[in-house]
């Protein structure tokens, strides 16, 4: 079956509805395009469980705080396009700006404190902006189940929380990390890298990796290890750390010994491209 392309809001919810009235179970993976394998485990993911697989893609630009990051996000339509008809989507939701966010658009969902840290604190209302269109894509999708990668965890635990918050009755699938053989997280903004940066981008991995092998061997102090972590990143000239955090991954906030929910979460900037990165640490 050729994938069908939709591109108004009120086109998909009509398509939804009559799936829904024939018992079929709707699946959706939100994307921004600029697609790579780790997209394609969450499609094959959601490939094995609903009926009917939507993926959107839409480059949402009420969640870029920096106009050069929006105007540089790379776009892929055609490649997009061939891996969705590899992964086996049924349907690629591709709104325009314009039907997304007609003249007169003015809501907005805020969440509460589990956006404030680390990606909250270094991009000012880019959780709104994320929160306002996954639930616009859940309502024209009336999916039954959507996939979200832990790549970027604290927009999964936000994405939980809203669905919740809100009695949205979407159930949020989280998929694992997907990674280049050498640890860098898969990402769309890999491609803006030169290759001197893919070098030092490696930085990110290798500092989560150092500090969990020191938590095997025995340390549970935060403090500790994230001043192992710094020092790792050291031997990565050109990288800019913004944020490195141990946190308990139910709530975010900070932990000052290893539980059994911590996570590392990670954020640096290599040259112009702003990465992020996370890995359970927990006891
Ligand atoms: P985007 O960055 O395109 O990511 C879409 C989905 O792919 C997210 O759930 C993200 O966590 C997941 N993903 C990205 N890289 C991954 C990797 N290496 N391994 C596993 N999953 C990975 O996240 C967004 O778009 C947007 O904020 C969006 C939710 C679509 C709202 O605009």
């Amino acid at each position: 079956m050729p994938i069908e392309i939709i591109h108004a809001p009120g086109a998909l919810r009509q398509k939804a509805d009559a799936l829904r009235k024939q018992g079929k179970t709707i699946g959706i993976v939100p994307t921004m395009g600029a697609l790579h394998e780790g997209h394609g485990s969450l499609f094959d993911h959601a490939r094995k469980g609903c009926d009917t697989l939507i993926v959107s893609i839409f480059v949402n630009p009420i969640q870029f705080n920096q106009a050069s990051d929006l105007a540089n996000y790379p776009r892929t339509w055609d490649a997009d396009l061939d891996l969705c008809g590899r992964a086996g989507v049924d349907i690629v939701y591709a709104p325009s700006v314009e039907n997304m966010y007609p003249e007169g658009f003015q809501s907005k969902l805020c969440l509460g404190p589990i956006t404030q840290p680390m990606e909250g604190a270094g991009r000012p209302g880019h959780f709104d902006g994320v929160a306002t269109v996954v639930s616009k894509l859940f309502n024209a999708s009336m999916a039954h189940f959507a996939w979200f990668g832990e790549k970027d965890f604290q927009q999964l635990k936000m994405i939980t929380q809203m669905v919740k918050d809100m009695d949205m009755g979407v159930e949020i699938i989280p998929v694992p990390t997907v990674r280049e053989a050498d640890g860098l997280a898969l990402s769309s903004r890999n491609r803006r890298l030169s290759q001197g940066e893919r070098q030092n981008a490696l930085g990110l991995s290798r500092c989560l990796r150092a500090m969990v092998a020191a938590a095997q061997k025995g340390e549970q102090q935060s403090a500790s290890l994230l001043a192992l972590g710094r020092q790792e990143l050291a031997n990565y000239p050109g990288v800019t750390l913004e944020y490195l955090e141990i946190v308990d991954a139910a709530t975010l906030q900070t932990i000052d010994r290893l539980n059994n929910k911590a996570r590392i979460l990670i954020a640096a900037a290599v040259g112009p491209v702003r990465l992020i990165d996370n890995i359970d640490i927990s006891l």
